[in-house]
């Protein structure tokens, strides 16, 4: 990568695979922006929850996809606002996690945010990660990465950070939630999860996080 030239990297895979922690870093390195998309799926489930609007109900969601406004802390930072609220908390809850499959699998609501997602890549180089960023949102990415770990291993991240993090965690239903997400995000019909034929497949099972990033930081250079 010569300085200066403009640079997409789409980072995608499975939940747990440490996409967005990789990805933030990555942007943080290279002072470029990041784009947390699942986070922008979750705060439509978040909103659909916190109004009573059943998740089931394709239409009703899908106009209120169309209706909030999403916004991200400055920089990188984590934060993430639904109509200006800080909701960053809120969209991690379990029950946005189980929400947020079904919320995913209607192509009016994904249609909505990836229009806003190609909005983001158009201002300058960005980092986003996701699951249909490689092979959806931005098919010319100069730099595409397909994160993946065993499901065993995705299942122990998310509990060591539950328990980091001071919620309750039970390793069984984790590993249970995040086999039941692979299935539905595999299986679904519009822009499922899976890598695009032009995306560098690194398996992090057995490495740690500041060596997925500099595999990754290395890919970039020579791009
Ligand atoms: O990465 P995450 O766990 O925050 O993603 C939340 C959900 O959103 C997950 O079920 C997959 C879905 N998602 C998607 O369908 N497309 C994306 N680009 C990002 C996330």
């Amino acid at each position: 990568m010569e300085n200066n030239k403009l640079i997409h990297i789409a980072i995608d895979g499975p939940a747990g695979a440490g996409k967005s922690s990789v990805a933030r870093e990555i942007a943080t390195r290279l002072g470029i922006a990041y784009l947390d998309t699942g986070a922008m799926y979750r705060v439509v489930a978040y909103k659909a929850l916190s109004l009573g609007v059943s998740i089931r109900d394709e239409e009703q969601v899908t106009a209120l996809a169309g209706k909030i406004k999403i916004t991200f802390g400055p920089g990188g930072n984590p934060e993430v606002y639904c109509d200006g609220q800080n909701v960053t908390t809120e969209i991690r809850s379990p029950e946005v996690g189980r929400a947020v499959s079904v919320v995913a699998s209607y192509p009016g609501v994904r249609e909505c945010l990836v229009n806003l997602q190609r909005q983001e890549a158009a201002k300058g180089s960005v980092v986003m990660d996701g699951r249909d960023i490689g092979t959806y949102v931005l098919p010319q990415a100069e730099v595409k990465i397909f994160l993946t770990a065993s499901p065993a291993e995705r299942a122990k991240r998310r509990h060591r950070e539950n328990i980091l993090a001071g919620k309750e965690s039970n390793y069984e239903e984790v590993l249970a939630d995040i086999q039941k997400r692979d299935r539905m995000d595999m299986e679904r019909k519009h822009a499922p999860l899976k890598p695009a034929p032009d995306a560098i497949i690194l398996d992090t099972t057995d490495l740690s996080q500041q060596e997925v990033v500099e595999t990754i930081i290395k890919i970039v250079r020579e791009a």
